[in-house]
């Protein structure tokens, strides 16, 4: 996610605090920063590429002065990681400078406005339209405070956006929707910022900016009014007594638990991926006579979800392979005719981009998904989808693996309409349910907390533990295992609940926990009936269903309903109890599940 930051100040130079919050929104993830403060009715900026104490090196950020300033930690999400990409952006005049966080969904038709209009453009960014709109505003006479907010009232999206002007050096303009942002006062200043760890090493008093409201800020007030209707909002502010730590994990006690939580969010991201780029790869994929899908650990099981649903939706046939083993074992047959989707969210991970060389090396055609933007996989790429997950700081991946599968999702969807194989009404309603996601996600996340604390107590002490799944659900299982398994140390299995009878049952005994994922498709019947099976032989059966189905209940020990989706889409919204099990039985071992032993966050060795 990108961090933004404002102070201003009655008088002095505010730079030195400037550049300490940009440091502290560093831990957000970023590839590029900026400031901007005014100084004598001059607008000055330094921004680049790359990280804030490189970039210090280049130019000094401290050479700036001013008592009013803005300053950004830029996560690339339009257009590439470079300097004139990098916030703050400018108008025409260059007297207005703005830093946003969020997607603004309406950019390119206000940009095309805009041009119309003369506004010269030097970006690929979506938030470059955002100053020239209050340019264009003040050129019919407005003020910069009106023409801020008449500017932020055509804006669609999510934003989280800061903003100063060299001819009212008196106030900072800021606003939001959906991106967070809180105000803050003390010492003669006023802040906004992304988050709380850049506020309280200045200010103990904080107060969050709502859902759809703007502030003027001044060194000495915060005023607050609604975007919509202008009507003044009354909050007070609150007194935050955290270390800069606790802040960054916005209350969480692991970054962990704080991005299974963010799901909600960056599901929904993911699911407002640029059309012509989904047309582009659906394309590729169409002309490809065979697809690969080629990832490593829990990426590796979004391949082969997405194998299931490119199967089911799109009818094309795409084979998941672990990237380590995909040149022994596709090397020889591997051509100019295939495709090879691969996966990763750090976008560095050796195996993968071992992988891909090879198969581009061969005439194939490599497209990707990543999380990261200008990692090493987006440059081997013909065309990439990029998740926007934001930087996952937990080691094991929760929130990225889900906006693997909406990315999957999608594609899958796109591929079945462009190649004719799903009527209208089944794309409305696979469209319809994939968009549901987010907010059954964010109900899963408000009911089962406490069920996934009660199952963690039972796995806790436990020898090994199985976990079973069919269908598009196979891979859930195999990535509530790797989850459990990675960061709880407990020895875990997991199989195809087809496999039971073909020698996996002989580890069944009484006490063992078997995780049963049941979905109610064609294999419910089946999968019922393999969980009796473990259950005759003393298992404890802790099942994941769809709420309101009867016959499960009869065969769990535990049972963890979660709310209706259709079942192909269940890997969403089942991953996220298993995410919650594996926190919590590794919080319960003692065991620091943002740090697991052994594991790097990206493994750029082969
Ligand atoms: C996930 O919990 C693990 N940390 C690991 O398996 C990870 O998914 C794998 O290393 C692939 O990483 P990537 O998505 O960055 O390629």
């Amino acid at each position: 996610m990108c961090g933004i930051i404002g102070i201003i100040a009655s008088q002095g130079n505010i730079v030195d605090e400037l550049y300490r919050g940009l440091k502290l929104l560093e831990y957000r993830g970023y590839d590029s920063a900026g400031m901007a403060v005014v100084r004598d009715g001059e607008l000055l900026i330094i921004k680049d590429k790359g990280m804030i104490e490189e970039i210090h090196r280049r130019y000094n950020f401290l050479s700036l002065e001013g008592s009013v300033g803005i300053a950004h930690t830029r996560w690339a999400t339009h257009g590439a990681p470079d300097k004139v990409n990098a916030h703050p952006h400018t108008d025409c005049t260059e007297t207005i400078a703005v830093v946003h966080n969020g997607i603004i969904e309406n950019y390119l038709e206000l940009k095309e406005e805009l041009m119309k209009s003369g506004h010269v453009f030097r970006s690929r960014t979506d938030t470059e339209v955002v100053p020239h709109l209050i340019e264009e505003y003040m050129r019919s006479g407005l003020p910069f405070k009106d023409a801020f907010i008449k500017a932020v009232r055509r804006l669609r999206g999510a934003y989280a956006i800061a903003a100063i002007s060299a001819n009212s050096p008196d106030k900072i303009m800021c606003a939001r929707a959906e991106s967070p942002l809180v105000l803050g006062i003390g010492n003669g200043r006023g802040y906004c910022s992304s988050d709380i760890p850049s506020l309280v090493a200045f200010t103990d008093s904080v107060l969050p900016l709502g859902e759809g409201e703007y502030a003027v800020i001044t060194p000495d007030s915060v005023s607050i009014r609604r975007i919509s209707d202008d009507s003044p909002v009354r909050r007070r502010f609150k007194k935050v007594s955290m270390s800069v730590e606790e802040a960054k994990k916005e209350g969480y006690p692991h970054y962990m638990l704080k991005e299974i939580h963010e799901q909600p969010y960056t599901i929904k991201y993911a699911l407002e991926l640029q059309r012509n780029y989904l047309d582009l790869m659906s394309s590729f994929i169409d002309r490809a006579s065979r697809l690969f899908f080629v990832a490593a650990g829990t990426s590796y099981h979004a391949g082969m979800v997405g194998s299931y649903v490119f199967s089911k939706l799109a009818r094309v046939v795409g084979f998941p392979v672990i990237a380590s083993e995909f040149v022994s074992h596709y090397g020889e047959s591997v051509s100019v005719d295939d495709a090879v989707l691969a996966i990763s969210q750090s976008g560095e991970t050796r195996d993968v981009l071992w992988a891909v060389e090879y198969a581009k090396a061969r005439g194939a055609t490599v497209l990707a998904i990543v999380n990261v933007l200008a990692s090493t996989l987006t440059r081997i790429a013909r065309v990439y989808l990029h998740q926007q997950s934001g930087p996952e700081i937990g080691v094991a991946a929760t929130k990225t693996y889900t906006g693997q599968l909406a990315s999957l999702y999608l594609l899958a969807l796109t591929l079945a309409r462009n190649r004719g194989k799903l009527g209208q009404d089944e794309l409305d309603h696979f469209l319809q349910e994939l968009y549901r996601t987010p907010g059954v996600v964010r109900e899963v996340l408000g009911q089962v907390e406490e069920d996934t604390k009660r199952v963690a107590k039972l796995l806790k002490d436990a020898r090994y533990v199985i976990f079973l799944g069919r269908g598009v659900n196979t891979a859930t299982a195999h990535e509530g295992r790797l989850k459990l398994m990675e960061i709880s140390y407990i020895p875990s299995l997991s199989y195809p609940a087809g496999e039971n009878k073909h020698g996996p049952i002989s580890l069944v005994e009484k006490g063992v926990p078997v995780v049963a994922l049941v979905q109610d498709d064609e294999t419910k019947k089946y999968m019922l009936s393999n969980i009796h099976e473990v259950r005759t032989r003393g298992a404890k059966t802790i099942v994941i269903s769809s709420s309101g189905d009867e016959e499960v209940s009869e065969v769990a020990d535990i049972l963890i309903e979660v709310p209706r989706v259709d079942p192909l889409f269940t890997p969403i919204t089942y991953v996220v109890p298993l995410q919650l099990i594996a926190y919590y039985t590794a919080v319960l071992r003692g065991l620091d599940p943002d740090k697991p032993r052994n594991l790097a966050k990206s493994v750029t060795v082969i």
